[in-house]
């Protein structure tokens, strides 16, 4: 039951935030269930209206959701300047601060959004906190994993190496790399941590993201929108 009102709580985001897509414009699609639904409603616009967009995917799934729902895709290199990105996150803060990288896509999802006149998030009520405590995704070298480990420890965080599933493997980016969750507790000014994450040797991106401009957030009323 709890799952079936997060689910139309994404819902109801995805639809909001999918709403501010126009004909011609340059898409970030980003990674995740919220963003497989708002991928679905833009592939449902471009069946029904006038309409015409490119999207450029955040990760490998994502492009081929977007090729199943019709949507034109390109790359980087031929668009690389977007009108907006729209994507889910982990955890947003009081100030529109994130967690993304759930699904161990945040560095295509950080490097689109930085591409994009805009970010828009879409999530569900219980996502939205006062202040982030969430463990940060930080990709990583396979070669620099105890070399991330220790300075992750440095700054005050306890690192957990991501596996997957049952079967002891570990989770594997499509970059080849392995994912660090590194636990800060909360994050107090996620501004400094985010600085200070991207100065640790070995990693390629973390999960803190403060370029949001938008968060809709879908709950069992409707949808409110935040803006910084
Ligand atoms: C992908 O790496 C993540 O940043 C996702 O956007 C995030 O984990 C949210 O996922 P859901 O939309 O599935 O909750």
């Amino acid at each position: 039951m709890k799952g079936d009102n997060k689910g139309r709580e994404k819902e109801k985001a995805a639809e909001s935030a999918s709403s501010l897509i126009s004909d011609g414009m340059v898409v970030g699609l980003g990674t995740g269930s919220t963003a497989e639904i708002v991928i679905r409603a833009i592939g449902n616009r471009i069946k029904t209206e006038e309409f015409e967009i490119l999207g450029v995917p955040t990760s490998l799934r994502t492009e081929m959701m977007a090729i199943e729902c019709e949507i034109p895709i390109t790359t980087l290199s031929e668009h690389p300047s977007l009108d907006i990105c729209i994507d889910g996150a982990d955890q947003v803060d009081s100030e529109l601060n994130l967690i993304k990288g759930g699904w161990g896509s945040h560095t295509r999802e950080k490097i689109v959004s930085y591409a994009a006149k805009k970010l828009v998030i879409c999530v569900e009520e219980e996502k939205i906190m006062e202040q982030l405590s969430k463990p940060v995704p930080l990709e990583v070298l396979p070669y620099a994993v105890k070399i991330v480990e220790k300075q992750v420890k440095k700054l005050g965080g306890e690192p957990a190496l991501r596996s997957e599933g049952t079967r002891g493997g570990y989770s594997v980016t499509e970059h080849g790399n392995l994912v660090i969750d590194a636990d800060f507790g909360v994050i107090h000014n996620p501004e400094e941590m985010s600085t200070a994450l991207s100065s640790v040797v070995g990693s390629l991106e973390h999960g803190i993201f403060t370029n949001a401009a938008e968060v809709h957030v879908g709950n069992e009323k409707g949808v409110r929108v935040l803006k910084r």
